[in-house]
């Protein structure tokens, strides 16, 4: 089974797939955790050449095409394989980040996004989608409290945030069945107890 999480940067959906890993491990589930862009040699090398602030002058179309070689690279070398052995595959960030971010953030256009999309995945999508949303002046303060220096990405101003934001709702809308929105701003048990109450639904039997 194929699970993807999904929100703005800082939302806290690494600790929540983190905490899920560990419950599904502990029910014996065979599973696979990766993160995008990366989990490959080769996807962390663009990864690398995507977050470096000295790249400030990257053309948005290299931008795109660079999520999406990392992805296709990543679909064939892990999660293709581990899902043809029956893996639970958590993946922090797929392909729906590139239509919120290259797409609805950016302002390229959405058909084509969706068609590189549709190349880089080998139309091998997950079947549940959780997005954790937080309003982006509560993703501000935990920065601040956090510390961390900006990424590439993180360096792209509120305007493009918001347009992200608004992106991942809509993509919800449309698609009711794969995605759950969760409002971030809980608990983390809270956030935890609210992914596992749909999840639990969807497990394939041990
Ligand atoms: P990362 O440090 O992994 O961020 P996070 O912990 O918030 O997931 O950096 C990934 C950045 O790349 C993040 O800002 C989102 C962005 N991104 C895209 O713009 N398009 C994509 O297709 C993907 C996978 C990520």
């Amino acid at each position: 089974m194929f699970i993807s999480f999904e929100g703005l940067d800082g939302c806290g959906k690494t600790t929540q797939i983190n905490l899920l890993a560990e419950k599904l491990a502990s029910l014996a589930y065979d599973v696979v955790f990766i993160r995008e862009p990366g989990g490959t040699v080769i996807s962390e090398r663009i990864r690398d050449i995507l977050l470096d602030t000295k790249h400030q002058g990257m053309n948005q179309i290299t931008e795109l095409l660079l999520f999406s070689a990392a992805r296709a690279q990543l679909v064939n070398e892990v999660i293709k394989p581990a899902l043809a052995e029956s893996k639970m595959v958590l993946c922090d960030r797929y392909v729906d980040s590139t239509t919120a971010y290259q797409g609805y953030g950016r302002g390229l256009r959405l058909g084509a996004v969706k068609t590189i999309n549709a190349v880089a995945t080998l139309g091998v999508m997950p079947q549940l989608t959780f997005i954790i949303d937080l309003p982006l002046e509560e993703l501000e303060r935990r920065k601040k409290r956090s510390g961390a220096n900006a990424d590439r990405m993180e360096l792209s101003g509120r305007a493009f945030y918001e347009q992200v934001r608004q992106g991942y709702l809509e993509m919800a809308a449309a698609e009711p069945e794969r995605f759950t929105v969760i409002n971030g701003a809980q608990e983390i048990s809270e956030t935890h107890d609210r992914i596992w109450a749909v999840l639990s639904q969807h497990l394939p039997r041990q």
